[in-house]
C-alpha cells in the first residue's frame, strides 16, 4: 500500500515524502513540475536512499490519474498540488480556479472511482482571512481576498462536503503558518520561480548576492516594531506534521481540521536580525509602504493538532534561519 503525494516534488511535498519513507510508508509521487524541478527526485534519493516511484503529468488529465490508481496500490492521497502565488492569482484568476478547484475535483473523482477515500489536503492560514483576531483557532469562520485565497477556502469546502455525503471518506485539512527552512542535509529546500514573493526566499536571494537589498513592507502596524508579525514554522515540523495527520487520517471518518504553526509570531525585522545573527551575513533593507492583502499579525492556536495527533513544532527560528542559509548558499540557484 501507497501513499500518493500530488505535488510531491514542491518544496512541502518533498520534505513531506522524506518524513513518510522514515516513517515507514511507501510514497508515490505525482507533478507536472509547473513549480519544481526533477533535480528534486535525484535529490530525494540522496537522502533516502530510494527510488520513489514517479509519475509526470498534471492532475487535471483524468486519464493519466486513472492509470496511476490502476498500476497501484494506493491507500491515501496527500494532494499538494496547486498554484500558490497571489499576486498573479489576482492577474490570472481562470488558472488558478481551473488548476486548483478542477485540479482537487478530478482528483477526488479518479478516487471514488478506485474506491480510495483517505485524503489530507494542504490548506493555509490564508483562509482565515483579514477578519479574525489572533491566535487563530480552527473554528473560525473563512474567507478570502484575492483568487488564490478563494480557492483554498472552496477546496476546503468541497472536501468537507465530500466527507459529509459519504461517510467512507476520511479528510483532514492542514492549515500552513508561514513554513520556512530547509532539510538539514541542504539537499532540498524552497527554490521558488523568478523574485521571490515571500519574506525568507527573499533575505536567502539578498544573502547569497542574487538580490540588492530587502523591502520590508510596512514598519507602521500595530506590533512591537511595525512590521508584520508570522507565525514560521521550520518545513520540517510541518512535514512531521503529515506522518501523524496521516496516521489518524487513515482510522478516522468524516472531516477534521487542524493549523500547523507554532503559536508563536516573530516581525520581519526580529526574523531579519536573527538570520544575520544566527549566519554572520549582513540583509540590507528598506521600509516600503504597505503590501496590499497583508495584515498586522498571524499566528496559530496549535493547540489542537498537539491534542488530537500529539504534534507539536520542535525547531527553534535560529534552527529555521540556519537551515534556510544552508540550503541557499549551497544552492545559490536553486535546483538548476
Ligand atoms: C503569503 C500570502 C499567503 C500565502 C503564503 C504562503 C500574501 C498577502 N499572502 O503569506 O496568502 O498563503 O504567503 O505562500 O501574499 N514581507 C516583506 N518583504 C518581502 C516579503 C514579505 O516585508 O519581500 C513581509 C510581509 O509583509 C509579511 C511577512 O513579510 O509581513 C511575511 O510575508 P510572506 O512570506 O509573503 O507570507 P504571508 O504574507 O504571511
Amino acid at each position: 500500500m501507497s501513499i500518493l503525494l500530488t505535488g510531491g516534488a514542491g518544496y512541502i511535498g518533498s520534505h513531506t515524502a522524506v518524513e513518510l519513507i522514515t516513517a515507514g510508508f511507501e510514497v508515490i509521487i505525482v507533478d507536472d513540475f509547473s513549480n519544481s524541478s526533477p533535480e528534486v527526485l535525484n535529490r530525494l534519493k540522496t537522502i533516502t536512499g530510494q527510488n520513489i516511484p514517479f509519475y509526470e503529468g498534471t492532475i487535471l488529465d483524468k486519464t493519466f490519474l486513472n492509470n496511476i490508481f490502476y498500476e497501484n496500490d494506493i491507500e491515501a492521497v496527500i494532494h499538494f498540488a496547486a498554484f500558490k502565488a497571489v499576486g498573479e492569482s489576482v492577474e490570472q484568476p481562470l488558472k488558478y480556479y481551473k488548476n486548483n478547484i478542477t485540479g482537487t475535483i478530478t482528483l477526488l473523482e479518479v478516487m471514488n472511482a478506485h474506491k480510495v477515500k483517505n485524503i489530507v489536503f494542504s490548506s493555509s492560514a490564508t483562509v482565515y482571512g483579514i477578519n479574525n483576531i489572533s491566535p487563530l483557532t480552527e473554528e473560525l469562520p473563512t474567507s478570502a481576498t484575492n483568487p488564490y485565497g478563494y480557492t483554498k477556502v472552496m477546496m476546503e469546502q468541497i472536501l468537507i462536503d465530500v466527507a459529509k455525503a459519504d461517510p467512507e471518506w476520511s479528510v483532514t485539512l492542514l492549515r500552513y503558518f508561514n513554513p520556512i527552512g530547509a532539510h538539514e542535509s541542504g539537499l532540498i529546500g524552497e527554490a521558488p520561480n523568478g523574485v521571490p514573493n515571500n519574506l525568507v526566499p527573499y533575505i536567502t536571494q539578498v544573502a547569497v548576492g542574487k538580490l540588492k537589498e530587502l523591502s520590508i513592507f510596512g514598519d507602521d502596524y500595530n506590533t512591537l516594531d511595525g512590521t508584520g508579525v508570522r507565525d514560521y514554522i521550520h518545513i520540517v515540523d510541518l512535514a512531521k506534521g503529515h506522518v501523524l495527520a496521516l496516521k489518524q487520517n487513515l482510522g478516522a471518518q468524516g472531516s477534521d481540521i487542524f493549523n500547523l504553526g507554532t503559536g508563536k509570531g516573530y516581525s520581519v525585522l526580529e526574523l531579519v536580525k536573527a538570520f544575520e545573527a544566527e549566519n554572520h551575513v549582513a540583509i540590507p533593507y528598506v521600509i516600503k509602504p504597505r503590501r496590499a492583502g497583508d495584515i498586522a499579525t498571524c499566528y496559530a492556536d496549535a493547540s489542537k493538532a498537539n491534542k488530537k495527533l500529539g504534534w507539536k513544532a520542535q525547531k527553534t527560528l535560529q534552527d529555521m534561519m540556519r537551515d534556510s542559509w544552508r540550503w541557499q548558499s549551497q544552492n545559490p540557484n536553486g535546483y538548476q
